[in-house]
């Protein structure tokens, strides 16, 4: 087959690159553990077609008559374990992307480990695919992992599967063995709804129907390997669907011409068709349809294009422009899958970043309902969710995005989660539904607003954030700045993290989790102070950036005003007026603030308070009154 390509490509580079560039491409993953023969398996696929780099072989000779495991004979696995320490530990790590091209299609394949703690790479690798390899030991069977692949996959919305009945040589190439295997992986995949499935007798390691049909298999009559993934038909779903192009960014070189470039997520579009944008719900129709080449008539999806439209309407990026017939949904809670890809466990109620098409939005995201045993597809309980873990969460987003759920189209419902202070990615996720009962509650009119409100008191609403070590002495100025703003007269409120503890807050302890959510409470309860009218004093701890910055993102611009309460922790130590330090180095309390649970302090707080012993507190309480003046926060609003 590539054998013909590779000659054309000797002698006539321009008509193979030509050739090569109409060929359809099919994006597949592999699923299987080493055990399996999956490195085998793609090595014979590169190695059959040919289009293994000749040095690659030569290597691949040497190799494998010193490490290989086939006596002299090529080892395949060797192509593909390209990692010396993974050959020594004969486990896949990673997702490994590969290249091969055959006549009639070209192939990116995801290798991913098969190992459970390694569900992050499987669904990284997945998540782009159209069909997948799952591999099966003929002498074992449908196993608990064949299981959990086939799950993951139908979970990322992978429709075509071939089952790999590989190692057929070592049970005598039995019909009878493959017929109960296939029996058996169909029953199961009809309970998850996997549609299309073609099982394949195989010998990876001798070349058994991998791209040559097999005359140990006269019993089987099905395609090849190679032929199947050929010709199966995969794109044809998006291509069908509604409309979608998510703008990635909006192009104006000149006054004259405003266009939307992205890629077509789903469906077609030509010049003259009714669209909507969507958050926006405005409509319009396509004037053009232009790319590097020249204008189109039409733009299918996977293909990037710049879209002019008829009318000046305000389009940007993160918006949607869909078919007006078809447009999709917009809103702000959903009901979605998580997959947890990071160290560091879920912590409901903290804001992250949510990545879904090319619009960025904050996300907090709420307590698991439940998580999936992958193995089992049994449904548990979960406070929060771990590395690797699988769970259905509510998630609410800061405002309301266009969205398909990620079974209807993966571009328009597949997100990410990030870290907002670190920029890692920590999940995975796929919209299910979006949550209706926001939609019932509306916000309410009020009459008297807050700087009314805060006119009559003859201040400005704001919150002064202590945070610190505990000992750092926050409370006790908290308390002197207080008692000052009270004598001058001023209507004031002190939020205090011991005494909101025996009451909203009794319920929560010093885990990350509970600390999160005791601060998102608060800074809930300091807000509505805020509106009120109020100058309010909170001190807590509070030891992460995330949820000072939830807080902060609550209130108006100047209006929240971080105050870092500076001890060294030997000093805070010292103090130990409620004993607690030496408890907790006596090991008699866990998660305690700087022994061993995290402070995060603040990179740029207002205003920065050194509580190490050489201030008294009396003239660090001065301090912060004296910000409070010059901010402005002591002299009512102007009468609007
Ligand atoms: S925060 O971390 O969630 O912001 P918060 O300020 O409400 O903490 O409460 C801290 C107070 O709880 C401390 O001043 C201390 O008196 C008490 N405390 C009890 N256990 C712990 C602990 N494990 N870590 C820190 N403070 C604790």
């Amino acid at each position: 087959m590539s054998h013909a390509a590779s000659d054309l490509a000797s002698t006539d580079i321009d008509a193979y690159l030509r050739r090569h560039e109409r060929k359809s491409m099919l994006r597949f993953i592999t699923c299987g553990s080493v055990d399996d023969g999956k490195s085998t398996l793609i090595g014979r696929l590169l190695y059959d077609s040919k289009l293994v780099f000749s040095d690659h072989l030569a290597a691949l000779e040497n190799d494998s008559k010193t490490v290989g495991t086939q006596g002299g004979d090529l080892d395949f696995a060797l192509l593909v374990d390209g990692l010396a320490a993974e050959r020594e530990q004969g486990i896949t790590i990673d997702v490994a992307y590969r290249f091969f091209s055959t006549e009639q299609r070209k192939f990116i394949v995801a290798d991913t480990p098969g190992h459970e703690q390694y569900t992050r790479n499987m669904v990284t690798g997945a998540s782009t695919a159209d069909l997948a390899v799952i591999l099966i030991d003929a002498r074992k069977g449908v196993l608990t992992q064949t299981r959990r692949h086939s799950y993951l996959v139908s979970l990322l919305g992978i429709r075509h599967i071939v089952l790999a009945v590989n190692k057929l040589d070592q049970v005598d190439y039995n019909e009878a063995v493959f017929d109960a295997i296939e029996a058996d992986y169909r029953a199961f995949a009809a309970e998850i709804g996997l549609p299309d499935i073609q099982c394949i007798p195989l010998s990876a390691l001798r070349g058994d129907n991998v791209t040559e049909p097999s005359p140990n298999t006269p019993w089987y009559t099905g395609p090849t390997l190679i032929e199947h993934l050929e010709s199966v038909k995969v794109a044809d779903d998006v291509q069908a669907g509604p409309f979608r192009f998510p703008v990635q960014w909006v192009t104006r070189p000149d006054a004259s011409f405003r266009g939307f470039a992205g890629q077509v997520a789903g469906g077609s579009v030509h010049p003259g068709d009714l669209v909507r944008v969507l958050p926006s719900g405005q409509e319009s129709s396509v004037a053009r349809i232009v790319t590097a080449d020249g204008d189109l008539d039409e733009a299918i999806a996977g293909q990037s294009v710049t879209v002019t439209l008829t009318d000046e309407i305000d389009v940007s990026r993160g918006d949607v422009i869909a078919g007006a017939a078809s447009a999709p949904d917009v809103a702000d809670q959903f009901e979605c899958h998580l997959v947890w890809m990071s160290e560091e466990p879920m912590l409901p109620g903290r804001p992250y970043l949510l990545k879904l098409g090319t619009s960025s939005v904050g996300v907090a995201v709420a307590q698991p309902k439940y998580k999936i045993n992958v193995n089992t597809l049994e449904h548990a309980a979960a406070r929060t969710l771990e590395l690797n873990d699988i769970g259905v969460c509510a998630i609410h987003l800061d405002r309301p995005v266009p969205f398909d759920p990620y079974e209807g189209n993966r571009d328009m419902g597949g997100f990410i989660l990030i870290d907002r202070f670190t920029q890692a990615t920590v999940a995975a996720g796929l919209l299910r539904f979006a949550l209706r009962r926001a939609h019932n509650i509306h916000w309410q009119a009020v009459e008297v607003n807050r700087d009314s409100r805060a006119r009559h008191k003859g201040q400005r609403p704001a919150v002064v954030w202590f945070t610190g070590l505990s000992g750092a002495g926050k409370s006790t100025i908290a308390n002197l700045a207080e008692r000052r703003l009270h004598s001058e007269g001023f209507h004031t409120y002190l939020l205090d993290g011991d005494n909101v503890r025996h009451g909203l807050n009794k319920d929560l302890g010093f885990t990350d989790a509970d600390r999160v959510e005791n601060i998102r409470r608060v800074a809930e309860v300091a807000r509505l102070m805020a509106d009120a009218g109020l100058i309010v004093l909170a001190s807590f701890i509070s030891p992460f950036r995330a949820e000072r910055q939830l807080a902060r993102d609550l209130l108006g611009p100047g209006e929240f005003i971080e105050v870092h309460v500076d001890a060294p922790l030997e000093i805070a130590e010292g103090r130990d007026r409620k004993g607690l330090y030496a408890k907790a180095r006596r090991g008699e309390l866990v998660h305690f603030t700087g022994i061993d649970s995290p402070y995060e302090p603040p990179e740029a707080p207002e205003l920065r308070i050194d509580a190490s012993g050489t201030v008294p507190a009396d003239e660090s309480a001065g301090l912060v009154v004296e910000y409070l003046r010059q901010a402005g926060v002591l002299t009512p609003p102007a009468e609007g």
